[in-house]
Order: structure tokens, then sequence, then C-alpha cells
């Protein structure tokens, strides 16, 4: 395991028994970023703090874009990417796909990255290189799935009018699966490809906190990621499979234009 790897995890992991040990129940204090269904707990801030603080203590220097706090500026060549609490609605209902996220890049490359689920007790992570893993276990996405046998995972932005027209590609994609999944965490859902627990993964407008660590672990398990049209992921689009899945399932929702404007 790199150095980079261990310190993520270990961060990981304690920001994890953190919000674990103080997860509110539905009464709980609320604050509404975005929209009223973006829920953000004072917890994600804490979260964030923490893993903030481990990482500048470890390696004072390095810059840090987290979804709380935004870009801690420097010059070092290392940024560590955060989302504190991924799949914050999940966190609040008590649900448990819900992780804490660090991923860390060398040079715009992301070389290491851990996904912490501790309501499930599962810690992922990846190497660049060097596999994917669930604790111990070496993981591997599932290949040779058709598309019309795919169980694919997607998700929703909090914005009204994009979600309206995400409605609109699910329904056309529906048809043509096995069957789709609303998990609630990009990052878990990520981690479900490179675990064979779904087949693919798509969504529009997930930032680099969401899918910087998990996409390196679908990636060291086999699966494909970008956006369309040949273009790397991006808030713009995330889609994610096996190859051969990966085109056949492009090739479906470049079709059906998932970018467009509602
Ligand atoms: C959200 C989750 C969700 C996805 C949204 C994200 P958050 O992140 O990853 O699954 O559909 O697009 O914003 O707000 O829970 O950190
Ligand atoms: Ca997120
Ligand atoms: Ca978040």
């Amino acid at each position: 395991m790199t150095d980079f790897l261990r310190l993520a995890e270990d961060i990981a992991r304690e920001a994890g028994d953190m919000l674990l040990a103080k997860r509110p129940t539905m009464s709980g204090e609320i604050e509404t970023k975005s929209s009223p269904t973006d829920v953000v707990t004072t917890l994600d801030k804490a979260s964030e703090e923490l893993i903030r603080e481990r990482i500048l203590a470890a390696r004072p220097g390095d810059r840090i874009l987290g979804e709380e706090g935004g870009e801690e500026p420097g010059e070092s060549d290392v940024r560590w990417i955060v989302d504190p609490i991924d799949g914050t609605v999940n966190f609040l209902y008590g649900l448990p796909d819900w992780a804490v996220s660090i991923a860390v890049e060398v040079n715009g490359q992301v070389v290491a990255g851990v996904v912490n689920v501790p309501q499930r007790g599962e810690v992922y992570n990846a190497a660049l290189g060097e596999g994917a893993r669930l604790g111990a276990g070496r993981l591997r996405c599932n290949t040779g799935v058709p598309l019309a046998q795919a169980l694919v995972s997607t998700g929703f932005g909090y914005a009204q009018a994009q979600r309206a027209v995400q409605g609109e590609v699910v329904a056309k994609v529906l048809p043509r699966v096995r069957d789709i999944r609303r998990g609630g965490s990009c990052a878990v859902d990520l981690c479900s490809v490179a675990a064979g627990r779904v087949d693919a993964y798509y969504e529009r407008g997930v930032n680099q906190w969401d899918f910087a660590a998990a996409g390196l672990i679908a990636t060291e398990s086999g699966a494909r990621l970008g956006g369309l049209r040949g273009e790397p992921v991006s808030p713009a689009f995330a889609l994610c499979a096996a190859p051969g899945l990966f085109e056949e399932l492009h090739d479906l929702l470049a079709r059906l234009d998932p970018e467009r404007a509602a």
C-alpha cells in the first residue's frame, strides 16, 4: 500500500467513525444549500474540517479540494480531493449507502483513492496500476454483460430543470436494460461497478469530489470511465462499465442527448 493510500485510508476511517457516532436523526439540524432538497448537515462541514486538518498535519503544503470548503491554494503538485459525505440524503435517512471519499492527485492524475462506507463496514481502495480492493479482496467488475442484461445505476442532480431531463433520459434507458438502481451516492455507485454489484453507472452533473476516488477504484477493477463522445469523465457526464457494455450504453445515451438544456 502506498503512503498516500495508507494516509487517505486512516483519515477516511477516522471521519467515518466520527460520522457514525454523531449521525443525526431527521429532526436534527439541517441547512439548505443550492435547493431545498440539497440538505447539508453541520456534520458535512465537521467531517471535511477533520479531513483537512489531518491532511495538512501530515503533509503541510499539499493542496486540497473539498466539496464544502472549496480549493485550498498551494504550490504543491499533490492535490487531495474530498467529499466529506457523499450520499448526504441517505445519511440523513439512515440508509447505508453514504461514504467518505478521499482521492490523491499528483500532477493532475489520481494515484490513490479511498471510499469508506461506514454503515456497511466497507472500505474500498485503489492505487494507480495496483488494482482495486474491498478490504483484503481484489475487485473485478462484471464483464461480458450485454446491454439488455445490464443492471444500471444512475443518479439525479439537485436542480429541478436538470432532473426533468434526467427523468426523460432514464425513461428511455429503462426498457432497454435489466433494471435501474438509484443508490444515492455516486462514490458508492462507482464502487458497486468495481465490485460487480451493478454492471454500469451513468450520471450527469457529478463533481470531481464525487468521482475522483471511486473512479480510480472502478478503472482499477477493469471498468472504463469516461464522458460522452470520447470526452474524459467530467461534471458534464460520467459513464462507467466494463469495455463492451460501456460502448453499448454510450451509444444509447449519446442518442438521448442527456447533456441538453431543459
Ligand atoms: C450526491 C450523490 C448523489 C448524486 C448527486 C450528488 P452529495 O452527492 O453523489 O448520488 O446523484 O449528483 O451530488 O450531495 O450527497 O454529496
Ligand atoms: Ca457528493
Ligand atoms: Ca457531499
